[in-house]
C-alpha cells in the first residue's frame, strides 16, 4: 500500500472517531493510536509546552522522556523555531534526546495556538532510517492541526 493510500484510510476512520461525543484525551489518544498503528511507527505522541518546557502527554508506544526544555532534542527545536523538523537518521545529529535505542528517523510537528504561541508537538518515531518523506509531513501536519482544539482543551 502507498502512503497516499494509507493516510486515506487514516483521514476517513479518524473523521468518524472525532465526531463520537468524548472527553478531548480520548481523542488525542485514538488518533494516536491509528496513526501508530497504521503507520507501523514505532512511537507517537504529544509533548505540551508549559513555560519553557515540554512536557509529555498522551503517547503510543513504550515509556520515553517526560520533560524536555524547549531548544533542546528534536521536539525542543520545533519548539523553539515552530518549524517542522524531519530527522533522517537521529544517530547523525548532535542535539538528539535519545528515549529509545530502537528509533532511527524521526518527525516532529508543533501545533501553534492563535496567538502564534507553541501548544504542543507531536512526536512521531520510526525504527527505520529516512522513513519519513514530505507526504508524511504534509498529512501530519494535517492531523497536528486536526489535534490542537482538543489540546488547548486539555490544558485549560
Ligand atoms: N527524540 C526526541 C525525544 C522524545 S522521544 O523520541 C519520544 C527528541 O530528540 O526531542
Amino acid at each position: 500500500m502507498d502512503k497516499e493510500t494509507i493516510y486515506n484510510d487514516i483521514s476517513s476512520q479518524a473523521e468518524g472517531l472525532l465526531q463520537d461525543e468524548l472527553p478531548p484525551h480520548t481523542h488525542v489518544c485514538n488518533l494516536l493510536a491509528l496513526l501508530k498503528d497504521k503507520l507501523g511507527l514505532f512511537w507517537a505522541g504529544i509533548y505540551m509546552r508549559d513555560g519553557n518546557e515540554l512536557i509529555l502527554g498522551p503517547y503510543q508506544g513504550m515509556l520515553p522522556c517526560t520533560k524536555i526544555e524547549i531548544g533542546k532534542g528534536v521536539c525542543g527545536t520545533a519548539a523553539a523555531t515552530k518549524e517542522i523538523q524531519q530527522v533522517d537518521d537521529v544517530r547523525v545529529i548532535e542535539n538528539y534526546i535519545a528515549c529509545h535505542e530502537e528509533a532511527r528517523s524521526e518527525l516532529v510537528i508543533p501545533g501553534i495556538g492563535k496567538d502564534g504561541e507553541v501548544v504542543f508537538v507531536l512526536d512521531l518515531d520510526h525504527t527505520e532510517v529516512g522513513w519519513f518523506n514530505e507526504v508524511d509531513a504534509e498529512y501530519l501536519n494535517r492531523y497536528a492541526q486536526l489535534l490542537l482544539p482538543f489540546i488547548e482543551m486539555m490544558k485549560a
